[in-house]
């Protein structure tokens, strides 16, 4: 299994600030040098160190900045680490989230092994110390993550191994709920992250169903994986005609999660899983071509919250389905023009072969009919022009359910891993005619998220269903910072703890 759970350990301590036996104690600072609860408690048993400290004008609370303190006296804690926090009344929960991670960032290639962190009792508005808890851990494991399987020589792990939550006892048993979601999540991330970052040469819809079955085997899940020859007898027409121009084998990966109650009807998720997106015929232009290896991200956080599923024994029915294979070109690769018919017996004209993730999609959706489903949702980096529309920030949210939307609007700013919902308005869907076939899959450059949105729809209309388009969210491109979010992990995630409530 490719997770490292072990490297961070979390717990929970309830002595007072100046008592905690710590590498380093982190405390938050208001703008202008306003020290936190916690910290006026170490300021107390240090003879009023900090303030001495805070007057010398070293640090007065902006967001962003931090001070190391060593050998304060009086304190239990080997060093000290301010943090600031910005003004008092402009706090928020973006605050609260980067104030963590500038934390960690500052002392994790330090010596520090273990740190105690007292930022928890910051009030946050309308959020509670659970809320705080389980971001905490979520931010903390997303600043510590590296991915360095594919050097030969292991990059240097960062020192900082255990992060203690340091509340007052009354909150303890509401930390503690907020750490174990927060760790099933971040377990879950991590578990995405490296789905996606590995290459597509290592990568492969092989590979994620191996994956898929050591998840079923060590948290008792069901798992099935189809071949070719499966798909083929179930009429996937639309599927497998993605997968014909690679040499990689098509797996169609079906997971089930049964925790619920017997006959209650299952949540179905289905993740895009291309390993590799070269366009196919309609080959990509070279430029970011490398970044197609996240095409199988929408799967790879299927996959993850499976992960996060499994370690809180969720009681939902739960079903996964990661269609997965490989867009190349090749003589015997979709051409455009080419009219497959779908699982659903529909025809569609395949006008641009790298519009593929929408025929791959198409036939899992039908494939979900069977389960009676309570709702689906399904996951995928399907369109360049999200990523135009709404930018890296938000996921697009697209649903034929307004309860159904709103649900995952509500997880989406519990766990910080935020949607913008977009129209699947039936003008939009006059763009995916086609004279030859019962439906074309590009309906031009206009609104290309939503068009592509529209196409699912027309394979969804028997149960309640969203769709998220993760390509602006799902990793980060470049040179410098290239790499997997983990998204939307946290969300699903959230959206299935608060659906078993
Ligand atoms: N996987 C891509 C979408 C994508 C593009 C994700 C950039 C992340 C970053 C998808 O299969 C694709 O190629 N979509 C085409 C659709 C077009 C041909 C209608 C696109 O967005 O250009
Ligand atoms: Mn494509
Ligand atoms: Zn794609």
């Amino acid at each position: 299994m490719q997770t490292r759970e072990n490297e961070l350990k979390f717990s929970i301590k309830t002595e007072a600030a100046d008592k905690l036996r710590s590498d380093c104690v982190i405390v938050g600072v208001f703008e202008h040098r306003k020290l936190s609860a916690a910290g006026q408690t170490l300021d107390k048993a240090s003879s009023e160190h900090l303030s001495r400290i805070l007057r010398s004008g070293d640090m007065n609370g902006q967001t962003g900045s931090t001070l190391l303190l060593h050998a304060v006296p009086g304190l239990a804690a080997s060093r000290v680490l301010l943090v600031g926090l910005g003004k008092e009344e402009e706090f928020s929960e973006k605050r609260y989230r980067d104030a963590i991670a500038t934390s960690i960032s500052a002392i994790s290639n330090s010596g520090i092994e273990q740190a105690a962190l007292t930022l928890l009792e910051i009030k946050v508005a309308d959020r509670n110390a659970q809320w705080n808890s389980t971001q905490a851990a979520i931010v903390i494991s997303d600043s510590l993550y590296q991915f360095d399987r594919m050097k030969s020589k292991p990059a240097k792990a960062a020192r900082l191994k255990q992060v203690s939550f340091c509340v007052s006892k009354h909150l303890e048993s509401e930390v503690r709920t907020g750490l174990k979601h927060g760790e099933a999540i971040a377990h879950g991330m991590t578990f995405a992250k490296d789905l996606g970052n590995l290459p597509s040469n290592v990568c492969t819809p092989d590979y994620l169903a191996g994956q898929a079955r050591q998840l079923a085997r060590k948290f008792g899940f069901k798992c099935k994986v189809m071949d070719r020859a499966a798909c083929e007898k179930l009429g996937m027409g639309s599927f497998l005609s993605v997968g014909k121009g690679s040499d990689k084998p098509p797996a169609f990966i079906e997971l089930r999660h049964d925790g619920g109650k017997r006959g209650d009807k299952p949540v179905v998720l289905v993740g895009k899983a291309i390993t590799f997106d070269a366009g196919g015929i309609s080959l990509k232009p070279a430029a970011d071509m490398d970044e197609m290896n996240y095409d199988m991200s929408g799967g790879g956080s299927v996959l993850g919250t499976f992960r996060a599923i499994g370690e809180l024994g969720l009681k939902l029915n739960v079903i996964g389905l990661v269609p997965a294979c490989e867009n190349m070109p090749d003589a015997s690769a979709n051409k455009p023009g080419d009219i497959v018919k779908a699982m659903s017996g529909m025809t569609i004209e395949i006008l641009n072969t790298d519009a593929e993730g929408r025929l791959i999609l198409c036939d899992a959706l039908t494939y979900a009919e069977r389960f009676k489903p309570a709702a689906v949702v399904d996951i995928a980096t399907l369109t360049g022009a999200c990523v135009i529309a709404l930018g890296h920030h938000p996921s697009a949210l697209y649903a034929n359910d307004d309860k159904l939307a709103r649900s995952l609007e509500k997880a989406a700013d519990n766990s910080w891993d935020r949607v913008w919902r977009m129209p699947l308005w039936d003008e939009y869907h006059e763009q995916l005619k086609s004279n030859l076939a019962d439906v074309a899959n590009i309906g031009g450059r206009a609104g290309g998220s939503i068009t592509a949105a529209c196409f699912l729809a027309k394979f969804t209309e028997s149960y309640p269903w969203a769709h998220l388009d993760i390509a602006g969210t799902a990793y980060r491109g470049g040179r410098e910072k290239k790499g997997s979010t983990g998204r939307p992990v946290p969300l699903l995630t959230q959206f299935l703890l608060d659906r078993q409530a």
